[in-house]
């Protein structure tokens, strides 16, 4: 069987969507930390079971007779090393044989380390384990600019401080039907792919595709990332968020998410999702 953690979050459902075309409803697992947000999928046919990172007491039930793992990194920064540990831990004793876990992109090398710190904690534990594993290292989603980019629509100018920083992303789907192929398919043990959009896009491009999408022409403000930190408490957004933001900006100012080793299409047999088609249809769905 192939279990999915993180099943009832955004990436995690998309995959055992991408699972339920591509294996019998009865090898699949999906496993949630809040299972009643996945109720729909055990309708269908999916076991699903409750899997707790912080709670080790579900997590060797939850992972019996799963043979083949994605861990989906978890979303509570500050406490995913022990979270991590403890489903690696759980998976050593069941006997789970392959685990792909969801890093960030050059984990190793990468300088956006306040993100990257707990993914090399968790790749060494992995490493460590005894284990078969893959890394999927994850550039930024693209969906991630989905609330900037409605911003900037509406008034006319996206704001940020990564410059011409050239940003590789792509959808959450997209690395989705990544995690799909190494799940459901060999030769992937011990292989670290760092996967990305094939487009590399900078803030001014996506201010056009914008303008062009929505008919309103949309310019980029490039501000230092104090000042991005200042016009976002100036938003609302609480300083100590802002702080992060700012900091994460910096990073991709360094050009962190930019990858053009075309991994993820590679892996996917496709290209990867446009930045044109993503914005598309966040203003087709409204
Ligand atoms: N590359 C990027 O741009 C990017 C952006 C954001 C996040 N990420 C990372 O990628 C992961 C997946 O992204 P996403 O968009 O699917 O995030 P998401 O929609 O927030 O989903 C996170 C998933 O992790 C589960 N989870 C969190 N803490 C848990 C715990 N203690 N025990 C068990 N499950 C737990 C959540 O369960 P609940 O449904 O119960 O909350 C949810 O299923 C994130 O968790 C984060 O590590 C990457």
């Amino acid at each position: 069987m192939i279990g999915v953690t993180g099943a009832s979050g955004r990436l995690g459902r998309l995959v055992i969507t991408e699972l339920l075309q591509r294996l019998p409803t009865d090898q699949i697992v999906a496993l949630a930390r809040t299972p009643d947000k996945i109720a729909d999928l055990a309708v269908r046919g999916v076991t699903v079971r409750r899997a707790e990172y912080d709670d080790p007491a579900t997590l060797a039930p939850a992972l019996a007779g799963v043979e083949r793992l994605l861990l989906v990194s978890g979303s509570e920064v500050g406490r995913r090393i022990v979270q991590h540990r403890n489903v690696i831990e759980a998976a050593v004793r069941t006997g789970v044989r392959f685990i792909a876990y969801t890093s960030i992109l050059h984990a190793d090398r990468t300088p956006l380390r306040a993100l990257a710190e707990e993914h090399v904690a968790t790749e060494e534990a992995l490493r460590a384990s005894g284990l078969a594993w893959t890394f999927l290292r994850h550039s930024w989603y693209t969906e991630n600019y989905e609330d900037r980019v409605r911003a900037a629509a509406a008034t006319g100018e996206l704001v940020g401080a990564t410059g011409e920083a050239r940003i590789s992303s792509a959808t959450r789907a997209d690395y989705a039907a990544a995690a799909a192929v190494v799940l459901t398919t060999e030769g992937h043990a011990g292989r670290i792919y760092e996967l990305a959009g094939d487009e590399a896009w900078t803030m001014n491009d996506l201010a056009r595709i914008v303008g062009e999408v929505t008919g309103r022409p949309v310019t980029y403000r490039n501000l230092t990332p104090e000042d991005y930190k200042a016009y976002l408490v100036q938003q609302g957004t609480p300083p100590a968020v802002a702080e992060v933001l700012a900091v994460l900006e910096a990073g991709i100012a360094q050009d962190a998410l930019f990858d053009d080793s075309h991994q993820l299409s590679q892996l996917i047999g496709r290209p990867t999702t446009p930045l044109r088609e993503a914005v598309r249809s966040w203003f087709a769905t409204r």
